[in-house]
């Protein structure tokens, strides 16, 4: 949830930092700050509540300047927003501060026993036990690393932790405790970078190493030196990242989300790259990491994610049942974790996630593991736990999402589902030649006819204005578009903080009809497929009870026009590949009602990119 920035180097350490904490504002945000070495071997802490432009201005009143420092975003967990639970958190002795993301499970204990030795405690937070734990240690005599060990050795709960001192001011110390959330070092050119995330560093440098459960990084200006929390020097591989700064930029979007969401025409070619070979009609996936064999053995698999990914999840069901010939049960990561999932060797373990970081489907990942099964993960960031943990990776190769309301990770996830089941149906012999080159050609369309829907993103103005004083909305679809029905009112919920309920469209006369009124607006999914007449029908039901429909309908459906009040035109397309297209609308229909409602589009309020805690 938090951002995490480190920087070590000949540079000017705060600069470095605060731009660093701006592209990870997204992560989370209730306060800030960053903590510097100066040239006269003391420690300037400077921390504020609020935007991280606050911390700016506070800069700009009190400098602070050193080649060394660190610097944090929080999203609260413990200890409410303000200026003294802001990290980073300092020592008695003013000598040694700390930054964090997570949980500290047993900080009730650790500070009832630092306090009993004399530790006066500043904050409210968890996190403020790491730094006196550290401390104790150095009174004994321990030099910076050891103590460091030995203090993050009696944490319990996930953490990553990011250690200063003017005792040892050539150094930064990263670690990083079970999955709360990445701690990437960036490798420079005599100068080095520690962040949560990669898009805090990416100006800086592509070359990036990923820590791993347990394990510490010694940063100096020149290098780093990795070891396990008990000491052992361990080697890691130095990943060169394929994104470039400006993906990570808005460039000449007033939003991320708005610009990723019209980057979705560049972003699906992405996605598909490198992996269909159009001219033998195969689905390349050499690099999958699970083989055909073992893809040969399932008999079912059950696919896990959280929120949109979840979504993505239950499109996927469609997907893999009709081209794979196997049953799919889709959870949410929160639900699986706890519920004894009916796991054997036989169930191949799908989980999709944007950030590769969120602890519901890490948990599930480590519980199918116990289980002894075999786990795939369509994943966004390179190098995130997700992709760590998993037997076999498709990447969605979107680029960076910084926008914290998913779209582009979802519509690659779809399609990295659509490549995987057809991978797996043709090795499995559930498709034909012919079959494969239809699906193919399908995809191929996919991306042009994704541009085709952008194109009109103008119409979506008006109807925000039109809509944008509505307090509750109800979106409703049916079969494989009933994900997509959940999604577009997750889009809306989420960004423009309006109530909004997706729903099959079949349950509709048990219940929800009743909501029907001039005040519950209801989003209708009616495309030329198989349950398109059901879907016109329910129109006419909402209609009869005064309801106000906004249609998704094909291009040329004058009949859905006729009966909806506004109808927003989508291309004709494969029935499995036709939820990558609908959910254009849907994801433009709630940009602009948010921007319509003055909401903070890419930092909506109590949100975090990654929900690395629980
Ligand atoms: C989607 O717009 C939300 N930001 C949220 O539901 C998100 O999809 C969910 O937290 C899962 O994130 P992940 O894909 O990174 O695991």
């Amino acid at each position: 949830m938090c951002g995490i920035v480190g920087y070590i180097g000949p540079r000017e350490a705060s600069t470095i930092v605060l731009e660093g904490l701006k592209r990870l504002e997204y992560r989370g945000y209730d306060s800030a700050g960053l903590a510097v070495i100066e040239r006269n071997g003391k420690i300037a802490l400077r921390r504020e509540v609020g935007k991280l432009v606050n911390l700016e201005n506070l800069l700009r009143e009190e400098p602070a300047s050193g080649n060394i420092g660190i610097g944090h975003t929080r999203w609260a967990t413990h200890g409410k927003p303000s200026r003294y639970n802001a990290h980073p958190h300092i020592d008695c002795s003013g000598k040694i501060v700390v930054i964090h993301n997570g949980i500290v499970e047993n900080f009730l204990s650790l500070r009832q026993r630092l306090q009993d030795e004399g530790h006066e405690f500043a904050s409210e937070t968890d996190t403020e036990v790491i730094v006196h734990l550290v401390e104790s240690y150095v009174n004994q005599g321990d030099d910076l690393v050891t103590a460091a060990r030995k203090a993050l050795s009696q944490l319990q709960g996930a953490q990553a932790v990011v250690i200063m001192s003017s005792l040892e001011p050539d150094k930064l110390i990263a670690a990083r405790l079970g999955n709360a959330g990445g701690v990437v070092v960036g490798v420079g050119e005599g100068e080095m970078f520690v962040a949560s995330d990669m898009p805090a560093i990416l100006e800086h440098t592509r070359k990036m190493v990923f820590l791993e459960d347990r394990e510490i990084a010694v940063v100096t200006a020149t290098k780093a030196e990795y070891f396990t929390l008990e000491g052992k020097p361990v080697s890691k591989e130095v990943h060169t990242i394929p994104w470039d700064p400006v993906s990570a930029s808005k460039g000449p979007y007033r939003h991320f989300m708005q610009k990723e969401i019209y980057e979705q025409a560049r972003t699906l070619v992405d996605t598909i790259r490198g992996r269909v070979d159009f001219e033998k009609g195969e689905v390349v996936l050499d690099d999958f990491g699970i083989s055909p064999d073992e893809l040969r053995r399932f008999k079912r698999m059950a696919i896990v994610a959280c929120g949109t990914s979840y979504y993505a999840g239950l499109v996927g069901k469609f997907l893999f049942e009709k081209l794979v010939g196997i049953p799919v049960d889709v959870d949410y990561g929160s639900e699986f974790r706890y519920r004894d999932p009916y796991i054997d060797r036989d169930t191949l373990v799908l989980v999709i996630t944007q950030s590769g970081e969120t602890v519901d489907t890490l948990a599930a990942m480590e519980e199918a593991r116990r289980k002894g099964t075999k786990i795939a993960a369509i994943v966004n960031v390179i190098g995130s736990q997700a992709a760590r943990l998993a037997d076999g990776v498709i990447y969605m190769q979107a680029g960076p999402e910084i926008g914290v309301a998913s779209t582009k990770a979802f519509t690659a996830s779809i399609v990295d589902e659509y490549l995987l089941a057809l991978y797996m149906g043709r090795i499995r012999g559930t498709i034909s030649d012919e079959e494969m080159r239809a699906y193919l050609d399908d995809l191929a369309r996919l991306p042009n006819l994704a541009g085709k829907v952008l194109e009109h993103g103008d119409e979506y103005e008006t109807l925000a204005r039109e809509f944008h004083r509505k307090e509750h909305f109800l979106y409703l679809g049916r079969a494989i578009n009933y994900p997509i029905a959940l999604e577009g009112a997750l889009k809306l919920k989420e960004i423009s903080y309006i109530h909004a309920e997706g729903y099959p469209a079949g349950e509709m006369k048990h219940g929800p009809i009743a909501l029907i009124d001039e005040n519950m607006p209801v989003v209708a999914i009616a495309v030329r497929d198989h349950v398109y007449d059901k879907m016109v029908s329910q129109i006419e039901q909402v209609k009869a009870r005064g309801g106000t429909v906004i249609a998704l309908a094909t291009e040329g459906d004058e009949e859905v026009a006729r009966k909806a009040d506004y109808v927003l035109y989508v291309p004709k397309l494969s029935y499995l590949l036709s939820p990558v297209i609908n959910v254009i609308p849907l994801q433009l229909f709630a940009y602009h009602m948010a921007v319509r409602r003055g909401c903070d589009v890419d930092q909506p309020r109590n949100l975090a990119k990654s929900v690395t805690v629980e």
